[in-house]
């Protein structure tokens, strides 16, 4: 999508559809009066019909027939009470527009961003990632009556005078564009999407990127490292796992400081011979969505240029049962020298991202932050809103939870505490990977993990219910998020 602002009138833009803001009780001024003048008084009649009205979520479109106004069709998008217009008020009206833009087949969309009573620059980046975000469709592999599905928005325009939306809106739509990319990731499936495809990706994002260099470690690489933990739930797999690693060394970085990005890639989890129920299996293609928002987060950090040093690591591998696979009883050792008692194959993602942990220490991470679609409690606990946050430092909790608020991808924390040690007490190994008690599941496999995370900073988040959601919310469609780009650009910003 080609991004770009206007300080022309908004009469005098082109575009299949021209979209302004009003907020409850609905007053025409400013660009919306002007539109109005220049189509003979139609939303002034629209408003005292009631037809128009400012509430959230509302939208009226009118034609313009080629009167006063460039663009085709003008519409009116209700942002609910002014005093609540806030960043999501913001996406959700720019998602309104181009839902409505793309439902008339349009592709050229442009915004009115002034006079909505925040920073025209905050307004910019928000309706971009709005726009950019809802206009995401994944037709890959649709071939009947391909023709009729919506098209995705080839131009966003931002009408307004603020010189420095510019600069926010171009920052948005390399992240917007992270994130779909992150999307497409997501939903391609397990069949074409195996841990190497997932590692071509990451070899392509460093290609042509000078600062970005990507090593990639096969079976035999990880067996090197004594990566026990994660060799186990590769075994049981006729697509071999692949241990990826995207380093991001600008010529400028804040120095004594290396962000490390860890994310869960298991590109199919049936949950091995611990084998999940029928139901929810479908889906288990969207485990590799932690790994997924790190490589294309790493990717737009290093298109924005952010002056901080990034090591990003993910372990991608399937869950599957054969003669080969792990059991419930087999013990495992991790890179670190810990033993793991299995007790269920299905908890599979903290043995990966154990070693991962371990693994991007020793590659310098100073500051660590962990991404997966750990635990079904994540989702049961929080919902589809808020992903699970845990820390073993109060201050970079704090960092990653706003950085969260501020970029759209949310985060609410959970406790990480000794007291979960006991629900992995095992009486034959260092420790056991699952319990059946059945409490606090994504604490204590916070817990968990917490024993391979090193010293320094590091947080955790499951993001089992904001990866992938079942019914439509906000700005997104049903299906894969991108969740978690936003945050990691967002975080690494907050650090430069
Ligand atoms: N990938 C799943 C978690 C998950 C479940 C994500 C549902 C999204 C939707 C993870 O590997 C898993 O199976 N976790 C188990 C852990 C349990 C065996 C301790 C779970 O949450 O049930
Ligand atoms: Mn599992
Ligand atoms: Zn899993």
């Amino acid at each position: 999508m080609k991004i770009s602002t206007s300080a022309s009138p908004p009469t005098a833009v082109a575009a299949d559809l021209m979209a302004v803001a009003v907020t409850l009780p609905v007053k025409l001024e400013g660009a919306a009066a002007a539109l109005d003048d220049a189509i003979g008084g139609q939303l002034t009649e629209l408003a005292a019909a009631g037809e128009i009205r400012g509430n959230r979520g509302r939208v009226v479109v009118v034609h313009t027939a080629g009167r006063g106004v460039k663009a085709k069709r003008v519409a009116v998008v209700g942002m609910g009470a002014a005093a609540k217009v806030d960043a999501e008020a913001i996406r959700n009206a720019a998602a309104t527009a181009c839902r409505s833009m793309q439902s008339v087949r349009g592709t050229r969309l442009a915004l009115v961003i002034d006079g909505l009573g925040v920073d025209a620059a905050d307004a910019a980046g928000w309706a971009v990632e709005g726009a950019a975000i809802a206009g995401y469709r994944f037709d890959r592999y649709k071939t009947v009556g391909a023709n009729d599905l919506p098209k995705p928005p080839r131009s966003l325009t931002l009408v307004t005078s603020d010189r420095a939306a510019r600069r926010r809106a171009q920052r948005a739509g390399i992240v917007a564009a992270a994130v779909n990319r992150a999307r497409d990731l997501q939903h391609t499936p397990p069949n074409e999407l195996g841990p190497e495809e997932l590692a071509e990706r990451a070899r392509e994002i460093a290609a042509g990127d000078s600062r970005l260099r990507c090593k990639v470690l096969d079976e035999r690489g990880i067996a090197r490292h004594r990566m026990g933990a994660f060799l186990a739930v590769a075994q049981g797999s006729g697509r071999p796992p692949r241990l990826i690693e995207l380093h991001y060394r600008p010529a400028k970085a804040r120095s004594g400081m290396t962000l490390g990005i860890v994310g869960k890639g298991l590109t199919y989890d049936s949950g091995g011979y611990s084998i999940k129920p029928v139901g929810s299996l479908a889906t288990m293609k969207f485990d590799m969505s932690g790994g997924a928002a790190a490589l294309e987060a790493a990717a737009a950090i290093a298109e924005l240029g952010l002056p901080i040093n990034v090591v990003t690591v993910v372990g991608s591998v399937e869950n599957m049962i054969d003669r080969n696979a792990y059991r419930p009883d087999d013990i495992v050792t991790a890179a670190n020298g810990k033993t793991i008692e299995i007790t269920n194959t299905d908890a599979e993602g903290r043995l990966v991202l154990a070693d991962c942990l371990h693994h991007a220490r020793r590659l310098g991470a100073t500051h660590l932050i962990d991404l997966a679609t750990l635990t079904g409690g994540a989702t049961i606990a929080l919902g589809d809103y808020h992903a699970g946050l845990m820390s073993n430092d109060d201050e970079w909790s704090e960092q990653v939870r706003a950085a969260g608020d501020r970029s759209g991808d949310h985060l609410w924390p959970l406790p990480l505490h000794d007291t979960h040690k006991r629900m992995f007490r095992s009486d034959v190994a260092d420790m056991a990977n699952s319990s059946t008690m059945r409490m606090a599941i994504p604490c204590y496999a916070g817990r968990f993990l917490q024993e391979f995370a090193g010293d320094g900073p590091w947080a955790h988040v499951d993001m089992a219910g904001t990866a992938d959601i079942p019914r439509p919310r906000d700005y997104y469609a049903r299906g894969g998020t991108g969740y978690g780009v936003r945050l990691l650009v967002e975080l690494a910003e907050s650090l430069c």
